[in-house]
Parts: C-alpha cells; sequence; structure tokens
C-alpha cells in the first residue's frame, strides 16, 4: 500500500475532524497544553508534507527547515503567525478560513457592542449580588441607535458588521486601504482615521495585523476619541497599546473598552485593564460556534488534502504560487 503524506498537527484540535483528515494522511500531533517547543516543531517538520497550524509560529527559519512541506493551513481567518513571503518564495500555499466565519465573527463583534453599550455584564453581576434596587448610576447604559459607529478594517467581517450597525440605526464611518464602490447605495462613510476618532461613538477595530497596523491605536489615538467614547477591538490585541488603553480609561479619555483580543493572550485578573472597572474582555471566542468551528475545520482539512496532493486548495492566501 501507499505511504500516507505525512502532516504535522501542531495543537489540539476537533476529534470529528481529526478522525477524517486521519483516512487521508497520517497525522503527527502535539498535544500538550503549552505551545509545541520551536526546537520539536521544526524537528517534525523536516518530514512533514502538510501542517496544521494552531496559533503555532511559522517563521522564515521553519520554512526552511521544512524540505518536503507542501501546504499549510490553519483554523483561522488572520495569519499574523505565518510567514506568507516565506512560504510563496517556496511555492508552498496557505490556507486559512474566510467567509466560513464571517456571519459569527460579525455578530460576536455587534453583541460585544452591545453587551458594552447597555452594560450588560455590571447589571447581570448586579443582581447576582442580590443589590435590585440600588442601581448605581455607573451601571447606565449609552444608545447605540442614533450614534455613530466608526469600523475600523471594512472587509468582508466589518461589513457584515456595518449592516448590523445600519439594522440599529447607527451611522456608519470606515477606515479602510481602499473606498468601497458602494457608499452612495449603502450610506457608509469613508474617512481618515483622524475623522473616525473624533466623530464615532463606537470606534470598532477589526483589522488585520500587519507591519502598519501593529500598535496602530495608542495614546495619541485615544486621545483624538471622544471622551464618551467605547473602544471595541475584534482584531487583534497588538493592533492595541495595551498600557495607553488603560491611561485612556483611568483619565477618561474614552469611557468603556470591549475586547475580543488583547495583548498579551490569554490575560486576565491582576493584569491591568479588567481593575479599571471599564472594560469587558471575553477570551478570543469571536468566531466559536459549534456550526462555524465546524466549517473552519472541515475547511483546513480540505485544503491539507488538497495541498498535499498537489491538487490547488480551496482557500490559498498566496494563490500567486499557481502562476506559471
Ligand atoms: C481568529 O482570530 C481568526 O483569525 O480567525
Amino acid at each position: 500500500m501507499e505511504k500516507k503524506p505525512l502532516v504535522v498537527v501542531a495543537g489540539m484540535i476537533r476529534k470529528d475532524v481529526m478522525a477524517y483528515l486521519s483516512e487521508y494522511v497520517e497525522i503527527k500531533q502535539w498535544t500538550e497544553k503549552e505551545t509545541i517547543p520551536k526546537e520539536v516543531f521544526a524537528e517534525w517538520l523536516e518530514d512533514a508534507e502538510g501542517v496544521w497550524l494552531t496559533k503555532t509560529p511559522l517563521d522564515a527559519e521553519a520554512i526552511a527547515g521544512a524540505k518536503k512541506l507542501k501546504v499549510a493551513a490553519q483554523s483561522a481567518v488572520g495569519y499574523d503567525n505565518v510567514d506568507i513571503e516565506a512560504l510563496t518564495a517556496r511555492g508552498i500555499p496557505y490556507g486559512n478560513t474566510p467567509d466560513v466565519l464571517t456571519e459569527t465573527v460579525a455578530e460576536f463583534g455587534f453583541a460585544l457592542t452591545l453587551t458594552a453599550a447597555r452594560r450588560i455584564v455590571e447589571n447581570v453581576n448586579f443582581v447576582k449580588e442580590g443589590k435590585w434596587m440600588e442601581r448605581p448610576s455607573n451601571i447606565k447604559g449609552v444608545d447605540v441607535s442614533r450614534n455613530t459607529i466608526g469600523i475600523m478594517g471594512m472587509g468582508r467581517i466589518g461589513t457584515s458588521i456595518a449592516r448590523r450597525a445600519t439594522a440599529f440605526g447607527m451611522e456608519v464611518l470606515y477606515f479602510n486601504r481602499k473606498q468601497r464602490p458602494d457608499d452612495a447605495e449603502t450610506g457608509y462613510k469613508f474617512v481618515s482615521l483622524d475623522e473616525l476618532y473624533e466623530k464615532s461613538d463606537v470606534v470598532l477595530c477589526v483589522l488585520p495585523l500587519t507591519e502598519e497596523t501593529m500598535y496602530l491605536v495608542d495614546k495619541e489615538a485615544f486621545k483624538k476619541m471622544k471622551n464618551t467614547a467605547l473602544f471595541v477591538n475584534t482584531g487583534r490585541g497588538k493592533e492595541v497599546r495595551v498600557e495607553d488603553l488603560k491611561w485612556a480609561l483611568e483619565n477618561g479619555e474614552i469611557d468603556y473598552a470591549a475586547l475580543d483580543v488583547v495583548d498579551p493572550e490569554p490575560y486576565g485578573p491582576g493584569m491591568g485593564l479588567l481593575e479599571t472597572g471599564k472594560c469587558l474582555i471575553t477570551p478570543h471566542i469571536a468566531s466559536f460556534t459549534d456550526r462555524t468551528r465546524y466549517d473552519m475545520a472541515m475547511l483546513t482539512e480540505n485544503n491539507l488534502i488538497r495541498g498535499v496532493r498537489g491538487e490547488v486548495i480551496l482557500t490559498p492566501v498566496n494563490p500567486e504560487v499557481y502562476k506559471e
């Protein structure tokens, strides 16, 4: 019988999808809680034809050592942990999971916005403490309707959030690399980052992490925002200088923050932001529904199987590897 190609799975993935994958490839999986050590990963990659990343850094050095590698993939739309240029230089496709998660992530981004605006968590905790009648004013919410949302990053997810915001009666401003062609129909307004900061009641960041967006939201940015602003981040934690956000919350530069991504992750009590009492943090779960996580894992599995067979993968972020 022909030998199955080896795929390294760098962390834990769904068992049902693992079972499918194992029908087609031989799997070597890292099952420990801590991230696979760099040296172990490099050694495993020496014989691998495919790799399934789980936020595992895949840098130029690891790629250079992976002599047999034909494909890399990950169940995520973001790929800031991967050196795409180094993969492309070797003609290796990288598959992410766009589209299948768009609505789910947008839904969560908007849910986080509403939860924060209406201080739902604080009010729930208040009832849990048995203090129904003693509501303090700091758990009074603000409206999103008749207010303005400024969306940083108007790709698939940003646009999907904009649709929801419009349905809730918000005006939509956005900052993006390019202006969208349909602003006249949607009524969304393409603005500079400064104008977005100055005019938005909700500033929502859903940018991909790149050299340009790394620590983009800093003290200067928070100073430009309204003192009443709600800042929401569902992009990447490293787009925000966390100590500057803490300063902005403590000094009343902005009113509140709601974050699904933070720097560093994991994040928790005693690390600063939660102690401000003006911040809501969820553990990077915007795509975390059973259906969507299944779809993401199946897409990743498909990309890997096609890749090790030398077939064109479904969602390459570097399709130029297929050009003659
Ligand atoms: C999650 O953060 C993703 O990039 O899909």
